[in-house]
């Protein structure tokens, strides 16, 4: 059997790569350099936009400048970066006037009025009047102003995401359950992950693997949380038991009892222990304390599955399998609201970037998510994503969100906020993707699925406020493109 972080070797050859070799049939010169009004993207391989590679994308790009540069230089079409948009199906080729009668200006030129370029002609012919002749004339480079222009302005570049994850790790026996949280990516860049009855970590910083703990037959994981410091694990268990591990020495400093079945979601505030459960309760507790319970909160009518603080603003949200997402004032326990969806809420997530910004997700029957104000209660957008969804977290680096999904794709989508625009949708697992979580430098989110497989991708920019060395992780990325 594969163990936890192997990369195993057929997956590895079989379905990923770490390059994306583009197919270049189709879009070469010849092609692209197309003077007919014919659409030359037609001789593209991929007739599915969304699916189209960026590297062909870019490839049409360049190809695009390319010819709108010889033909400025050309036949001095003047063209502009207007006739290079993003968009696939811009033409060049200025219509050709019916009513061309040779004075016309140069901007109207077509091509086929040139077909004796090769022939002598004296320079201030040879080349249709400019505005800017006299600069060109005096100019060093062999290309025309216009053209240079062309050249040095800067084009909108498609958002980079890549299709395929970065790398994959094999994760044995991680359960295809909805509502579960068996992965958790802390603030000291190591990520723990659940696994039947053991918990593991990874230091994405050295690569390295170390079992945290092991329950043993009597008893599974459903349930783990960092700390914010990232020193701690929190782990909840099929019997209901919370215990608290020290990452450092890999020991259990404290179990804690109080759930009669499994703890399915953790969640901390400072020094605040939440912990929900398939027992519909919600207990708070103060983990300094040895008399840590605090509070019981019984709101839910079935079992609690998702669970996030918002430490800054002091809230809680919780969502269950009842439909129903509630959010909490501190530790007071009656609830400042209640939102709904038409199926379990795991996916939860509080925006970084405004005050008081929640979004949700529902599962199967739902497969919506919606995006509230907790100040005052409104509903601020409500989209059908298609499918199940599984888990929802927002970017801290862009205003964006990451959804994961169920059936019938399985797939990740990357949304821009508040259009709720899809900036992009990436496939691979062949379970629904239960499991999220975003690296602490906001870069990559690691996916979780029952294929067990953990796969990594690197989805958002680097923040720009930021400087100076990112993890070893990241370089090694680099390195690979
Ligand atoms: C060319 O066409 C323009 C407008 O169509 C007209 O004003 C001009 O006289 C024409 N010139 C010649 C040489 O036919
Ligand atoms: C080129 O332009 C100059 C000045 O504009 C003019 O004197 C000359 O006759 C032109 N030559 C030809 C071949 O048109
Ligand atoms: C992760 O590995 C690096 C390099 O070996 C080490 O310096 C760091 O302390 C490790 N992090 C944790 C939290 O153990
Ligand atoms: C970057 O810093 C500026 C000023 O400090 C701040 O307004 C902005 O929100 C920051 N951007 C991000 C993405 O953190």
């Amino acid at each position: 059997m594969a163990s936890f972080g192997m990369q195993s070797p057929r997956r590895k050859k079989v379905v990923y790569s770490d390059r994306y070799i583009p197919s270049r049939s189709g879009v070469d010169l010849q092609a692209a350099f197309s003077l007919s009004q014919t659409d030359d993207l037609s001789a593209c391989p991929s007739n599915n936009n969304e699916a189209m590679d960026l590297d062909q994308r870019k490839e049409q790009e360049a190809n695009r400048t390319f010819s709108t540069v010889l033909k400025n230089e050309l036949f001095g079409d003047n063209i502009n970066l207007a006739g290079t948009s993003n968009k696939p199906t811009d033409q060049i080729t200025p219509p050709r006037s019916s009513s061309d009668n040779g004075s016309t200006s140069a901007s109207e030129r077509t091509p086929r009025q040139a077909t004796n370029f090769f022939s002598y002609q004296s320079p201030n012919r040879s080349r249709p009047t400019s505005t800017s002749i006299e600069n060109d004339i005096y100019s060093l480079s062999p290309v025309r102003v216009d053209s240079q222009r062309l050249l040095l302005s800067p084009t909108k570049k498609p958002r980079s995401i890549a299709k395929v994850p970065y790398r994959v790790l094999d994760a044995p026996e991680l359960v295809d359950d909805f509502y579960l949280n068996l992965l958790d990516w802390g603030s000291q860049d190591v990520l723990g992950v659940g696994l039947g009855s053991s918990v593991y970590l990874w230091n994405a910083s050295s690569g390295s693997v170390d079992k945290l703990c092991d329950l043993g037959d009597s008893d599974k994981i459903t349930s783990l949380s960092w700390i914010g410091t990232g020193t701690h694990l929190a782990v909840g268990t099929n019997t209901g038991l919370v215990q608290i591990w020290d990452a450092q020495t890999s020991k259990c400093t404290r179990t804690m009892t109080g759930h009669t079945q499994r703890a399915s979601s953790l969640a901390w505030n400072e020094h605040i222990l939440t912990s929900g459960s398939k027992d519909k309760t919600i207990l708070h507790r103060d983990v300094r304390q040895p008399e840590h319970y605090m509070k019981k909160l019984t709101h839910h009518k079935q079992e609690v599955c998702g669970l996030k603080w918002n430490v800054e603003e002091n809230k809680l949200a919780s969502g269950g399998n009842d439909n129903k997402l509630y959010v909490w004032d501190g530790l007071n326990d009656t609830p400042l609201h209640r939102f709904e969806h038409n199926a379990a809420i795991k996916a939860i997530s509080w925006s970084p970037h405004q005050r008081g910004i929640l979004a949700s997700g529902g599962g199967t029957t739902d497969r919506r998510i919606k995006i509230w104000n907790t100040l005052n209660g409104n509903k601020l957008s409500d989209i059908d994503t298609g499918s199940q969804v599984c888990n929802l977290c927002w970017s801290i680096n862009s205003v964006e969100l990451v959804s994961t999904h169920g059936y019938s794709r399985n797939q990740v989508m990357i949304w821009k906020y508040p259009q709720m625009s899809q900036v992009a949708s990436l496939t691979g697992h062949t379970y629904r993707v239960l499991y999220l979580s975003l690296s602490p430098d906001g870069q990559t989110i690691v996916t979780g699925s029952g294929d067990e497989t953990l796969r990594f991708w690197n989805v958002f920019d680097k923040n720009k406020n930021e400087s100076g060395p990112q993890s070893v992780l990241l370089d090694a990325f680099t390195q690979l493109r």
